[in-house]
């Protein structure tokens, strides 16, 4: 546990919280304080073992089943989550996948699912979050905010993804998501902002990474140099989570080394 909690008794719910991204997500918000849920869809064993390195380290956390795209799964979970740790205050909005096709061979079930896992599914979690943040009211010794959200986009928020249309749609639809939110519910109090990660060396893009080739090629597009880990986004959830970026709401951070900086233009144009 960090010596100074910045997020201290402050409940979390982490979606996709027991892989890549989402895991570093949850372990970070437990070292600084957070009582956190870890979701997940599949593998509650993988799920219980980052539950176990955050009681480890001296946090609290625990697992909860939901499909994120499954409305009565969603309320359930929440409903669970108020039962253990009496209500939420961060909602991170992370779980999401790919089911990558050549646009004329997609399926619309390759597309749907996206769809509904990668934007439904933060839109059905931010809905149950807002109305408990509404509910609940202010608690200042705990957030000068009424409640925070983090949606998880990506690069392809704004890179076009030849190969990745559905995933490319449903990143692009996180950020008016997100905005409108944001728009729509800071005169509340409920700050609302976005992470766009680059490559995170994770499981969902593990063939941009796992040979020496494909490491190369995948640094010519990163132009700090190196593939990025899921504690790099970790970080940046607890600060877009803690009253010290009390006066940002509907940001998109990219955490990407320079992905959008175009480096292709950078000896070109
Ligand atoms: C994707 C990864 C990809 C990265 C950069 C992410 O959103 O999920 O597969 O490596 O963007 O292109």
């Amino acid at each position: 546990m960090n010596q100074n909690p910045k997020l201290k008794g402050q409940a979390a719910l982490v979606t996709g919280a027991n892989s890549g991204i989402g895991e570093a997500v949850a372990i970070a918000m437990g070292n600084d304080g957070a009582n956190v849920v870890v979701n997940y869809v599949s593998k509650p064993e993988v799920a219980q073992q980052v539950v176990d390195k955050i009681k480890a380290a001296g946090g609290n956390a625990i697992a909860l089943h939901a499909d994120v795209s499954k409305e009565d799964q969603v309320q359930a979970m929440f409903q669970a989550m108020y039962k253990e740790f009496g209500t939420i205050d961060i909602l991170v909005n992370n779980a999401g996948l790919q089911q990558d096709a050549p646009f004329e061979n997609m399926t619309l079930a390759q597309w749907q699912l996206v769809i509904d896992v990668n934007l439904t599914g933060q839109f059905l979690c931010a809905r149950e979050a807002t109305r408990e943040f509404l509910r609940r009211g202010m608690v200042p010794e705990r957030s000068a905010a009424l409640g925070k959200i983090i949606c998880m986009s990506s690069v392809h928020q704004v890179i076009p993804w030849a190969g990745h249309v559905n995933y490319a749609t449903s990143k692009g639809g996180i950020n008016l998501l997100m905005q409108s939110m944001a728009q729509e519910l800071a005169p509340k109090k409920i700050r609302i902002n976005s992470i766009a990660p680059g490559a995170i060396q994770t499981p969902i893009n593990r063939s941009a990474w796992e040979t020496p080739e494909a490491l190369k090629s995948l640094l010519t597009l990163i132009p700090y140099n190196r593939i990025g880990q899921p504690e790099d986004i970790g970080k940046v959830a607890v600060w877009l989570a803690s009253d010290e970026s009390d006066y940002i709401t509907g940001a998109t951070i990219f955490v990407d080394g320079g992905m959008t900086l175009y480096p292709g233009f950078s000896t070109n144009g």
